[in-house]
This record gives structure tokens, C-alpha cells and sequence, in this order.
């Protein structure tokens, strides 16, 4: 997979990619991701990527051109599944849309600032709108990398079989069980004795009725789907 993250402030983006599993998988050769400044695409002196928005009120808007340069060049050199626009009113993410462009091999992700970006770009260059949740962020650097990350983590090869994203919270609508690891005994606080007894059978058990019931709790709605 490849992965181009279009920005006006490379640096916002750059540290989530330098370490630990979202490193490793570009070192596996598994993804590559490319955080590409779009101040590189304009064609003005002071290298602005935004102006007033015609009709008035407070905020900038994000100008067509250098987006449509910058596409139009990555495009050049790639075939992209989805050109994705980062903004509070898209599609919310969810593990069924992270798992479905885990199967892409090309994705632009543009991150939006400001007031936004001039709507023919979302009318004539975006294909996917994505929000990570009801809430505004300065700007779509950090939601561009949550679903990166959420994505590439379910490329196979990416994580070794102990981390496997199989048995995640979400990935069969479930809430994953608690998790407990050395002392046994902490401050007079127990592990669950069944952890430590060594039969399987009955510790697959506790962790499904675990799952279930924390779902129920907690996030009851996820058993409703059907
Ligand atoms: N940009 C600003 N807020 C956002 C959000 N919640 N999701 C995606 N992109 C955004």
C-alpha cells in the first residue's frame, strides 16, 4: 500500500510515522507513506495555499489550485482507489471502513484547515470524505493520522501474530476482554484465578463472556447491529 498525505504543515504529521509499528511496517517495505506540503504547489510568491472566502465572514479558505496541482502531479504517477478528504462532516470511521481501505493500494489523504477547503475541490477532486468523530480539530493532520494508523495496522505482515489485529475490540463488533500480566498480586488486587489455572478451554470461555458482557455495558449498540 501507498499512502500520500497531503499538508501545509508537514511537521504536524511526521512523528506518528517515525516510531514503533507505523515505522516498522514502512521498514518492511509493507506501506510507504508520503507527506507531501502543498505549499510546493502554489504558483504565488508568498507560497499561500489560502484567501478570503468570497461573500465574507471570519476564516480562510483553502484555494483550489494548489490541491488540484498537487493531485493532479501524485496522480501522475500513481493510480489512487480513493482521493480522501479529512473533515468533520464525512463518513465517521469505524473498524469496517478501517478494514475496507486496509484492501487499497493507492490513498491520498487531504488534510483541510482553516475554514475548510473551497467546495469545488470536494465536488471535482475528492472521491471519500472521512471525520474521526463529532468534534473539530484545529485540522485534518491528526485525523489523517488516525486512520493511517488504523489502517496500516491491519495490512497483513504488519503486526506479528501476538498483536494480531483479529482479536481487536470492534473487529467481530465486540469490546475486547480485560487483560492482566505479572504480579498475580498487586496490593492485595487479584488476577482472576481463571487466568492463572492453564485450561484453555475455560480461559477462551471467561474472555468471550467477558467480551460480551462489556460490550452489553458498555457499548450495547454494537450487539444491535446484527
Ligand atoms: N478536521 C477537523 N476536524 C476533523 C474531524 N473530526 N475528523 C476529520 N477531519 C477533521
Amino acid at each position: 500500500m501507498h499512502i500520500d498525505i497531503i499538508t501545509t504543515l508537514p511537521r504536524l504529521i511526521e512523528s506518528p510515522f517515525s516510531d514503533s509499528i507505523l515505522k516498522r511496517a514502512q521498514a518492511k517495505g509493507l506501506v510507504s507513506v508520503n507527506i507531501v506540503d502543498l505549499r510546493q504547489y502554489t504558483n504565488n510568491k508568498y507560497h499561500s495555499t489560502d484567501d478570503y472566502a468570497f461573500g465574507g465572514g471570519a476564516g480562510m479558505v483553502m484555494m483550489i489550485e494548489p490541491i488540484d496541482n498537487c493531485i493532479t502531479d501524485l496522480k501522475s504517477k500513481r493510480q489512487y482507489d480513493d482521493i480522501i478528504y479529512m473533515s468533520p462532516d464525512g463518513e465517521l470511521l469505524n473498524q469496517s471502513l478501517a478494514n475496507t481501505l486496509s484492501l487499497k493500494q493507492n490513498l491520498i489523504l487531504l488534510c483541510g484547515h482553516y475554514k475548510g477547503v473551497d467546495e469545488r475541490v470536494r465536488e471535482h477532486l475528492i472521491t471519500r470524505e472521512i471525520s474521526i468523530g463529532n468534534y473539530v480539530l484545529s485540522g485534518g493532520e491528526l485525523a489523517a493520522a488516525v486512520v493511517a494508523d488504523a489502517v496500516i495496522r491491519l495490512i497483513p505482515g504488519v503486526l506479528s501474530d501476538e498483536t494480531s489485529a483479529l482479536s481487536d475490540s470492534f473487529q467481530d463488533d465486540l469490546i475486547a476482554p480485560p487483560v492482566y500480566t505479572r504480579p498475580a498480586e498487586y496490593k492485595g488486587w487479584k488476577v482472576p484465578d481463571v487466568l492463572l489455572s492453564g485450561h484453555q478451554a475455560k480461559i477462551d470461555q471467561w474472555r468471550m463472556d467477558q467480551s460480551l458482557a462489556r460490550t452489553q455495558t458498555r457499548r450495547p449498540e454494537l450487539l444491535k447491529k446484527g
